[in-house]
């Protein structure tokens, strides 16, 4: 454990679940793969570092614009900082950019998939469903992903915020993806369900 610096506790009331959800990943020693969409400071980072990372090859690719309207501190320069107090420097990519334009490059380049995915910092409901669409096929066969801010209400109008996303992906998506919680955060594991047909032989897609 690094001596860090944090100046915002968001991260800390998720621990409990977060430990929960992914044992699997904490009790594996072979490398993971993890990714992160909004890194603010790198609370949620370090914890992946020091909880998950017992492989020396093991890999956290982030993606933030580090521009928040909501802060206005350096917190680039900090978790930069905090990520090299981890000891872990060497196994993170820091990706400084739009997710959309990260996502789709990666996307297109299909360098690697991933463990675990974690979507956070997403603000409208538009930039959460692209975020979610475009990095789930980033995801391994039986990953996990979570979701932040289910229950975030900021805008005056629901279709701005993120539950109208989530809520839609989890529909949309609901034959391949199996819920483990849903509550401020949504974590979901991707899963390979059989697809039922109906008999009639207009339906048939072959
Ligand atoms: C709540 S903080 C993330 C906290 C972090 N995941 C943790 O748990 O420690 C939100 C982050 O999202 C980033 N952000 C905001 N809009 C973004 C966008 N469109 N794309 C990527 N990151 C964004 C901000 O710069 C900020 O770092």
């Amino acid at each position: 454990m690094g001596n860090y610096k944090f100046t915002k506790k968001w991260f800390e009331r998720h621990i409990p679940r977060w430990e929960k959800t992914l044992d699997g990943l904490k009790k594996k020693n072979e490398k993971i793969s993890v990714l992160e969409i909004g890194v603010f400071e790198g609370r949620a980072a370090v914890w992946v570092l020091d909880e998950l990372f017992k492989n020396p090859e093991s890999k956290l690719i982030t993606i933030d614009t580090f521009k928040n309207i909501f802060v206005n501190n350096d917190y680039e320069s900090t978790f930069r900082k905090n990520i090299k107090e981890s000891g872990k420097e060497n196994q993170v990519e820091i990706i400084k950019s739009n997710p959309f334009d990260a996502l789709t490059k990666m996307n297109y380049e299909k360098r690697m998939k991933f463990d675990f995915i974690y979507v956070d910092g997403l603000l409208f409901s538009c930039d959460v469903l692209e975020g979610i669409v475009l990095s789930w096929n980033l995801l391994k066969e039986g990953g996990i992903m979570i979701l932040d801010n289910y229950e975030w209400d900021y805008f005056e109008e629901e279709f701005n915020n993120p539950r109208i996303a989530i809520d839609s992906f989890l529909k949309i998506y609901q034959g391949k993806i199996e819920v483990i919680f849903k509550r401020f955060q949504v974590a979901v594991r991707k899963v390979d369900k059989e697809v039922p047909r109906t008999a009639r032989e207009d339906k048939k897609l072959d």
